[in-house]
């Protein structure tokens, strides 16, 4: 297929510019901090190699946080946990996309799993996991004491375009723990006079447990018991009917191939953003566990990448 990747780095303009990868000389965002002797960037608001230079070699560090977590069984793996966020924390947890890092408080560092935010609300940070791994259930066995880490914003391949996308319909299709991605940003595209319409099923986690929120904040949502069995047909009319700018998929690839697929056969031009299934450990681009080759040119952490393709003719 024709066309090129759009890559740049999540945390390009934000207070955790620049990281590790401007020390190291891998930044995502920055030609010059990655080695070149040109300015090749895709402007994101701030320079990097300026922060950089001003930041004389200071990185501003995701803080680790001990936080007392109200738990409820949910089903016999899922487990929804809530927390009262610092006043600080509102803004910065917000953002389409974060998730943190969350281990119990007698567990160690390397314990940590990353876990989207589905909602914040002044009173509440709300996330739920599902326990199927040696890491994650470790949090349904330990009491209430928990330490987050982040925020973090890559769980989106391209949250950006969320905030650029206006008055326009978007169609959003989750299934498992996939739904966790569509709160925040169901409420960053409410914010841009966006027409929202949600499919979500209950996957791996055997229950929708967004469907309520989402309504609340006046999306149009409609549940199935499986997407793959009765959820296609219903998606496929809404993509014909409301030419949707924007169509967001959080799921597991197979789904995710399954939308773009639709996508491609009616030749709609919608952007495309979906969750990242990738294992990630350390969120920072540092311990390589989510590094791709996906783009054609040297290997990059997906855990910092925003990214999107463009087809060409
Ligand atoms: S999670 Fe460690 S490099 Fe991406």
């Amino acid at each position: 297929m024709e066309g090129q990747w759009s890559l740049t780095c999540v945390d390009a303009g934000s207070e955790y510019c620049p990281c590790h990868l401007a020390e190291n000389g891998t930044c995502l965002a920055c030609s010059l901090l990655s080695g070149e002797d040109f300015c090749d960037c895709r402007w994101s608001g701030s320079c990097s190699y300026l922060n950089y230079q001003f930041s004389q070699g200071v990185i501003n560090k995701r803080s680790e946080c001990t936080v007392l977590v109200n738990k409820k069984r949910l089903t016999p793996s899922l487990l929804d946990l809530r927390f009262r966020p610092k006043t600080s924390w509102l803004p910065k947890f917000a953002h389409a996309g974060t998730f943190l890092f969350l281990r119990p408080a007698d567990a160690p560092y390397y314990a940590a799993v990353p876990i989207s935010i589905v909602n914040i609300t002044a009173d509440e940070v709300w996330l739920v996991v599902n326990c199927i791994g040696p890491k994650s259930s470790l949090l349904m066995r330990t009491d209430s004491q928990v330490i987050i880490r982040g925020p973090y914003y890559g769980a989106l391949t391209n949250s950006h375009v969320l905030k650029k996308t206006r008055d326009a319909n978007v169609i959003m299709v989750a299934g498992g723990t996939g739904q966790s991605a569509l709160v925040l940003a169901a409420k960053t595209l409410l914010r841009g006079g966006n027409r929202l319409w949600a499919c979500l099923a209950p996957g791996s986690t055997d229950l929708i447990y967004v469907g309520q929120t989402l309504r609340k904040y006046g999306v149009e949502v409609n549940e199935v018991s499986s997407l793959r069995r009765y959820g296609a047909k219903i998606i496929m009319n809404q993509l014909t009917q409301l030419e949707p700018s924007l169509v967001i998929c959080a799921g597991p690839e197979e789904l995710q191939t399954t939308i773009l697929t639709m996508l491609c056969s009616i030749g709609s031009k919608a952007e495309f953003v979906h969750t990242k299934n990738n294992v990630m450990c350390c969120g920072e681009g540092l311990c390589g566990s989510c590094l791709t080759n996906h783009f054609g040119q040297k290997r990059v952490p997906l855990c910092k990448a925003q990214y999107s393709f463009r087809g060409g003719n």
